[in-house]
């Protein structure tokens, strides 16, 4: 039988089960499950040491787990290295984007891409760039600007771009919109909108409950380094996001499984929330 399971009817394309990882003395994740289909958008959320963080490096082959399994595809994978995750179909955009002020878009777009450069030329690169500008509705005036010289949302373009050069099957967000504005904001998410579009499946780590509800299917919740939760976006109000965040005694979790332990109770469901 395959270890998949089927999100929203749909097959997982990166399944993790078990997943746990220590430094030290402190478990910074303990036994994780996460599931992310092509065309769906996971927001990870959780309290600062939560272990997202921890979670994100696993999946960019920055860390190893000490134990679990990750399923890419139908198959069971190891991500050693960051390139075994680039190789894998898995992008990472990290918090801080690593661009370089100085260089314009295209350049940064190719920098330290295996694209055998010699072969590349200027008006392929740019043109490469335009094509994948395109792909995501991407509001950049011109490629040919220092990107020093661009919005925080336009930063957020190009990296995502840059990721998107190697073809990958899941691109990892990290808290992409933390640094940007209300338009900005908006823009990054229409982008997440695209990148969902094009079958990509996506986990973006995130602090902001509204950007969480504004684009996600699932949320899955770590508390502590464990799963608190995972839920359909369309089933879950803000507030009980928070209370799983917190581990609030009075949550989502805890009022489920108290809904549950009543049967036959079918007004409960409908019920206003404490
Ligand atoms: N390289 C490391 N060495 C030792 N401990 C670490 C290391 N990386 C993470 N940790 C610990 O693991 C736990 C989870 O950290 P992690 O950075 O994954 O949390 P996070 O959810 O990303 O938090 P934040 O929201 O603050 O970024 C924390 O207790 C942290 O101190
Ligand atoms: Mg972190």
């Amino acid at each position: 039988m395959s270890p998949q399971q089927p999100v929203d009817g749909r097959d997982s394309v990166l399944t993790l089960r078990g997943i746990s990882k220590t430094f030290g003395a402190v478990a910074a994740l303990t036994d994780i499950d996460l599931d992310v289909a092509a065309g769906q958008v996971v927001a990870v959320v959780g309290d600062n040491g939560a272990g997202k963080s921890t979670l994100v490096k696993i999946l960019s082959g920055v860390h190893p787990p000490d134990s679990g399994t990750i399923t890419f595809g139908s198959r069971v994978v190891h991500i050693p290295t960051p390139a075994a995750a680039h190789h894998l179909g898995i992008a990472t955009v990290f918090q801080d984007l690593a661009l370089c002020e100085n260089l314009n878009v295209v350049e940064n777009l190719f920098l330290g891409q295996e694209l055998r450069p010699l072969r590349l030329n200027t008006v392929a690169m740019e043109t490469r760039s335009w094509d994948l500008l395109r792909q995501l509705s991407a509001k950049i005036p011109t490629v040919r600007v220092p990107v020093a010289s661009l919005s925080g949302g336009q930063r957020q373009t190009v990296a995502i771009a840059r990721s998107l050069l190697g073809d990958p099957k899941i691109i990892i967000l990290d808290e992409p919109t933390a640094a940007l504005g209300v338009a900005q904001t908006a823009e990054v998410l229409n982008l997440v909108e695209r990148l969902r579009e094009n079958g990509l499946g996506v986990i973006m780590v995130s602090h902001n409950m509204a950007d969480v509800k504004a684009v996600a299917d699932t949320v899955v919740v770590l508390r502590l380094g464990r799963n608190n939760g995972v839920f359909d976006v369309r089933d879950v109000s803000s507030e009980d996001i928070v209370a799983a965040i917190t581990g609030a005694s009075d949550n989502v979790v805890t009022q489920r499984a108290a809904r549950r332990a009543v049967p036959g109770d079918a007004t409960v469901e409908e019920g206003p929330r404490q």
